[in-house]
């Protein structure tokens, strides 16, 4: 076990400290209001907890799907919410109605998204390559956000070749952006290959005057203390390692403050998250049916190691009511410790695809013709 000398430092987000300095990645699908409540149950309330990503023409429009998505639980605070957008003024005008309505307390704007059919538009990823765009979103962001502080979440860059982080971190800091995070990898990776936190480090020399949150494949509480120790960053940010593992926020909080405590829960606990979580996304949705359907995709993350064999594996994807859930949970072997294993990597790991961009984009950074307002359609993340 690693413990973490001297004191760290506040992660300060605007007017927010954020202590310890850990926070729930943004995930489309996923980091929801029911999700994030269950991440803050196990860290005792510590932490940021971001929404999943909001595509800003969606907001502006009032879209009835996105309107429930940026619902928060009336115990969250602060309101963390994730903007995706490609066009400085719909950027603007959702981020002021957030503003207006009081619909959040900080605003993370996207700039990870690897997907080719958004980064074939420019969109997701591909953005930052074009330094005035992004340079007048962040603009625009900042100045209709008055007091709320606006922060950035990006990739090292396209690929190798076209890396974009130190400019985009140098622009962040120039257009009055309040903190970065670097997720360590390309568009170009996916989410393969591992994390480059040695690029965190560099990001943090870069842009000394903003706090720099290192993000990609922490899978523990301990590998959390070393991406901190090793890059020198101000906070991490936890996406995959929490897929079925919300508890993992309780162990971050341990680690964080010098205890060795890491859960390791049996099947029985890990069933009644499970139930807690079906019931919860229930009653977000207002339909207990639809929650456990929605339920029904983290059921491999929660089982992930268990001895559950492939029929009650699939049994368990496609119930339709809690009883249905509950009633087929008291049939596995409740008793089964923690696998060993099953701490390290979880979710998507695939990479190595090649980038799909419009046609000429990497010609030249400064000319920004060919972004379509269609790379805000069919976005999934980051
Ligand atoms: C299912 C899924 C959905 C994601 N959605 C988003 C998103 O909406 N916004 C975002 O910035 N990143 C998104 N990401 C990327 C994560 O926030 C994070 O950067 C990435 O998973 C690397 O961190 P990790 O190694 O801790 O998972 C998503 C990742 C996954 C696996």
């Amino acid at each position: 076990m690693t413990t973490l000398a001297p004191a760290l430092p506040l992660l300060r987000i605007g007017p927010h400290t954020v202590q310890p300095p850990v926070v729930l990645a943004p995930m489309a699908g996923i980091t929801n209001a029911p999700f994030r409540t269950l991440c803050r149950e196990f860290s005792g309330g510590k932490g940021l907890f971001v929404s999943e990503m909001i595509t800003t023409r969606a907001l502006v429009e009032r879209n009835e799907k996105t309107m429930q998505l940026i619902h928060f639980d009336a115990s969250e605070t602060p309101r963390s919410i994730q903007l995706y957008g490609v066009d400085p003024v719909t950027v603007g005008k959702a981020v002021r109605m957030i503003v207006d309505e009081d619909l959040a307390d900080h605003i993370d704007l996207n700039f990870g998204c690897p997907v080719p059919k958004v980064t074939r538009k420019g969109g997701g990823s591909a953005l930052p390559y074009k330094r005035p765009l992004l340079r007048a979103i962040l603009r625009e962001a900042v100045a209709q956000a008055g007091d709320l502080p606006v922060t950035i979440k990006m990739r090292k860059g396209i690929d190798d070749d076209h890396t974009t982080y130190l400019d985009a971190g140098r622009i962040a800091v120039e257009e009055g952006v309040t903190a970065v995070a670097l997720h360590g990898r390309t568009t170009a990776q996916h989410y393969g290959g591992t994390a480059d936190w040695d690029a965190i480090a560099r990001l943090k020399e870069h842009v000394p005057e903003i706090p720099v949150l290192g993000n990609g494949d922490i899978w523990s509480a301990d590998d959390a203390l070393r991406m901190m120790r090793e890059t020198g960053c101000d906070g991490v940010v936890v996406g995959r390692g929490c897929l079925g593992r919300p508890w993992l926020f309780g162990d971050l909080v341990s680690a964080f403050e010098g205890t060795g405590t890491r859960q390791a829960p049996v099947l029985r606990q890990v069933a009644d998250v499970m139930l807690r979580h079906a019931t919860l996304l229930g009653e977000w949705i207002g339909d207990e049916s639809r929650g456990v359907i929605d339920f029904r995709k983290h059921v491999a993350w929660y089982l992930k190691g268990f001895a559950v064999g492939s029929d009650m594996r699939r049994k368990l994807a496609v119930t339709s009511s809690l009883e249905e859930l509950g009633a087929q949970l008291q049939e596995l072997d409740l008793d089964q410790p923690w696998p060993d294993g099953a701490d390290g990597p979880r979710g998507r790991t695939s990479g190595n695809n090649r980038v799909a961009l419009p046609d000429g984009w990497l010609k030249d950074p400064y000319d920004c013709a060919g972004v379509s307002a269609d790379a805000e359609l069919d976005t999934s993340g980051g």
